[in-house]
């Protein structure tokens, strides 16, 4: 039985591997290149996880909104197969831009890890962000830093139930909610009604969307 929860330090490292897994095939190849990789391929993949893992941990120390999705086994155990981070108006440092500039510094940061690259990225998202949204950028929404989904648990709902809660929680706040989709996230979104906002821009050679969810207006429930 899936389950969603508010995620605790202690499920950072399973939210790292899922983290990796799910991104392996667009932003993890932008970030940790083949050409930086002459090393055991399993090194590369665990150095991977654990950098998720710690900037997942770090985020969710300076507040940001983090849950999980559980599934419940027999044996009554639990196993997570998906995760979202949400950045709030609240969670924002008072420095926001001083430390989002500098993301990439503040991380342990594994030698596999194309430095260059993550700066660009983290970068290249302010640049979209604020051509889509002008100078106040998301600063009063809800932003979705980061979904992902096991693999292996993809299409069971899982990824609906994660950014329906965070919306729900968005709508309660009286927030818009904004975002950088993926090509495999964009329609999930997009049957809650988020709307591309601005051009899409090439990571690597993957193409990402802004697109920006509008609260109702009226008190009601948050489609999808
Ligand atoms: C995008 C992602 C989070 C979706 O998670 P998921 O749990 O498989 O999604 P759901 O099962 O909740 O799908 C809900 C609906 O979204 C749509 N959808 C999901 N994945 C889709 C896909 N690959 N292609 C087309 N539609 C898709 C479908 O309408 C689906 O409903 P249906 O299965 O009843 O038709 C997951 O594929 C993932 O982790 N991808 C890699 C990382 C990523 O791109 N994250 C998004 C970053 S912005």
């Amino acid at each position: 039985m899936l389950t969603l929860r508010e995620a605790t330090l202690a499920d950072s490292p399973r939210i790292g591997v899922i983290g990796r897994d799910s991104f392996g095939p667009t932003l993890s190849r932008v970030l940790f290149p083949a050409n930086l990789q002459n090393r055991a391929r399993t090194d590369v993949a665990t150095e991977e996880a654990e950098w998720r893992a710690s900037r997942n941990s770090r985020r969710m120390k300076d507040g940001k909104k983090t849950f999980v999705v559980v599934d419940k086994l027999e044996d009554g155990s639990e196993h997570i197969v998906g995760f979202a981070q949400w950045e709030t108006p609240e969670s924002l440092p008072a420095n926001i831009e001083h430390k989002t500039a500098n993301e990439a510094d503040i991380d342990v940061l594994p030698p596999s890890l194309d430095q260059d690259a993550l700066r660009r990225l983290v970068k290249d998202l302010e640049v979209v962000t604020e051509r889509a949204l002008g100078k106040e950028g998301h600063s009063q929404m809800w932003y979705l830093m980061i979904l992902g989904v096991d693999p292996d648990q993809k299409r069971r709902g899982i990824g609906k139930m994660l950014v329906k809660y965070g919306l729900e929680q968005a709508a309660k706040e009286n927030r818009d909610a904004f975002l950088v989709a993926t090509p495999e996230g964009k329609y999930l979104y997009s049957t809650f009604g988020f709307e591309q906002v601005g051009d899409e821009y090439l990571l690597g050679d993957v193409p990402h969307y802004p697109m920006l969810w509008k609260r109702p207006r009226e008190a009601g429930e948050v489609l999808g």
